[in-house]
């Protein structure tokens, strides 16, 4: 018998950013081929068919802040996950598209090697689609006269810290950075907090002998991420050169992003979990505990935070919310937490922890859990606008006939599925432990769908994806963020300078 689609999917309640609706969806060829309304496909006959039974059916997520297999880039820690569990981890808590960093060393001064080394750790080793960012160390001429061949290698986004000794860039670099990533249309992703604030906290920290994790968040003041988020707002602006703040946890910082945006000006933000979850309270906890929640920029004061980061993310302060899954093993005294303890520090020095945290597959059940925020706007930050700012939108972050992967997440329908306890035990990545065990949840997805292939059934067999089906998306520019003038930055002879 011929059939019309590959899979129909019936009675689920859509969600895009812009609507919702009872809409039944047909794929062929790994692509949407159909939204209808409920009931329209009554007639089509497909190789398979799932009944949402009235669950929501939304895009795969796109997390867009995923560090895998990263060689140590600061003290002994080495990320847990390599690119096979870090994919693994991520499609079986809905995501189906990554876009993961490729690390260049301070030492080297070529960004294209560091693109195709990583393209090596990649390839063949992943359950979901993936595309890289890369990270500049080190914006050497070469480096930079390298963006264009970027551009033409599907990478439209690099990332730039202002801190950490081993990737801090100064001020000059980074507007060297921000001119050559305007002329290619590339996005900038900035780690925005003042390097040398750190420093001197970490010193003072140390002359008072303070080494216990909670003062991780000590040596990390709000006032550094808000000072170094000011100030890559300035130079941005000063460039016309768009720029996306990553990890944004402060509200001082968030009111910063806030009124830029007002003023027109192309900065995008974005939060994580860590930020809307977690308080200073996780990193205070007896003995070594502490540390399996230090990451930077640490959790912050309390939950009164919380609540202005969620607001951020309601109202559109944030762009995306990103895992930032940059996982390190507890009980790991040679590249994990525990590598910061030995005879001179027994119970640890906070500036030793590797700094970072899992959660690429607890990311979009945890905030969908929370019902804090509206479900259009869910799948706005979750899925459509890492897509569309990335330069990955339609394929990715939708459900447009005949324009989008076949990518979808079906989740519970209400009051099928129990609230239960996160557990690290039902978790897919190569950790021993995340720091939402304990939280409640309400959801999970029940079926997630890769280019129309069911990769992950709760219910049956739990992953079903096969290692290596997912694959290496090239990028376009971002359709989100474009610089406010066409030109070009320059300096004339008359002393003027700006867009001509
Ligand atoms: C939106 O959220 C941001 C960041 O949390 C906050 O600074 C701003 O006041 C909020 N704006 C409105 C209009 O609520």
């Amino acid at each position: 018998m011929a059939t019309d689609y590959d899979l129909i999917i019936v009675n689920g309640v859509v969600v895009s950013d812009t609507e919702i609706g009872e809409y039944d969806i047909a794929v062929r060829d790994e692509k949407i081929a159909k939204v209808v309304s409920r009931g329209g496909l009554n007639d089509a006959k497909a190789a398979k068919m799932i009944d949402a039974e009235g669950g929501y059916v939304m895009p795969g997520g796109v997390d867009a802040h995923v560090h895998l297999q990263e060689p140590p880039l600061f003290g002994k820690g080495s990320t847990a996950d390599n690119y096979e569990s870090g994919s693994r981890s991520a499609v079986c808590g809905g995501t189906t598209t990554m876009v993961t960093f490729a690390p260049q060393k301070k030492s080297e001064d070529t960004l294209l090697d560091t693109l195709y080394a990583t393209h090596e750790k990649a390839k063949d080793n992943c359950y979901i689609d993936y595309s890289f960012h890369l990270l500049v160390g080190n914006p050497s001429a070469k480096a930079l006269s390298e963006f264009k061949t970027l551009r033409k290698e599907g990478v439209s986004s690099l990332k730039i810290y202002m801190t950490y000794q081993a990737l801090q860039l100064h001020d000059g670099e980074i507007l060297d950075v921000l001119l050559e990533a305007r002329k290619q249309q590339i996005t900038t992703m900035v780690h925005a907090e003042n390097g040398q604030v750190i420093d001197w906290m970490t010193a003072q920290l140390e002359k008072r002998k303070l080494f216990a994790p909670k003062y991780h968040g000590t040596s990390h003041p709000s006032m550094a991420e808000t000072e170094a988020t000011y100030r890559a707002i300035c130079l941005s602006e000063f460039m016309d050169s768009p720029i996306l703040i990553v990890h944004v946890s402060t509200p001082a910082a968030a009111a910063h992003i806030k009124s830029a945006q007002d003023r027109g000006i192309p900065i995008y933000a974005e939060t994580c979990p860590q930020y809307l979850f977690l308080t200073k309270a996780d990193l205070d906890q007896p003995g070594f505990e502490g540390a399996k929640c230090v990451c930077s920029p640490p959790p912050r004061e309390s939950e009164a935070d919380c609540d202005v980061i969620w607001d951020g993310l309601a109202n559109g302060t944030f762009t995306i919310l990103s895992s930032d899954h940059c996982p390190f093993r507890f009980d790991d005294n040679v590249i994990g937490k525990k590598s910061s303890i030995n005879d001179e520090y027994p119970l640890g020095h906070f500036k030793y922890i590797p700094n970072g945290i899992a959660g690429i597959e607890t990311r979009l059940a945890l905030t969908l859990s929370a019902n804090r925020l509206d479900l259009k706007r869910f799948v706005e930050v979750t899925c459509s606008n890492p897509a569309k700012l990335y330069g990955l939108y339609p394929l990715k972050g939708a459900l447009v006939e005949g324009q989008s992967d076949a990518d979808i997440n079906i989740w519970y329908p209400p009051g099928k599925m129990q609230e239960f306890e996160l557990k690290n035990e039902m978790l897919h990545h190569d950790v021993d432990y995340t720091p939402f065990e304990g939280r409640k949840l309400k959801q999970w997805p029940r079926y997630t769908i890769l280019r129309g292939q069911v990769v992950w059934d709760k219910e049956n067999g739990g992953l079903l994806g096969k290692k290596g089906y997912g694959k290496f998306i090239k990028r376009e520019a971002s359709s989100l963020a474009k610089p406010r003038r066409v030109g070009e930055w320059d300096i004339h002879p008359d002393g003027s300078f700006g867009i001509y």
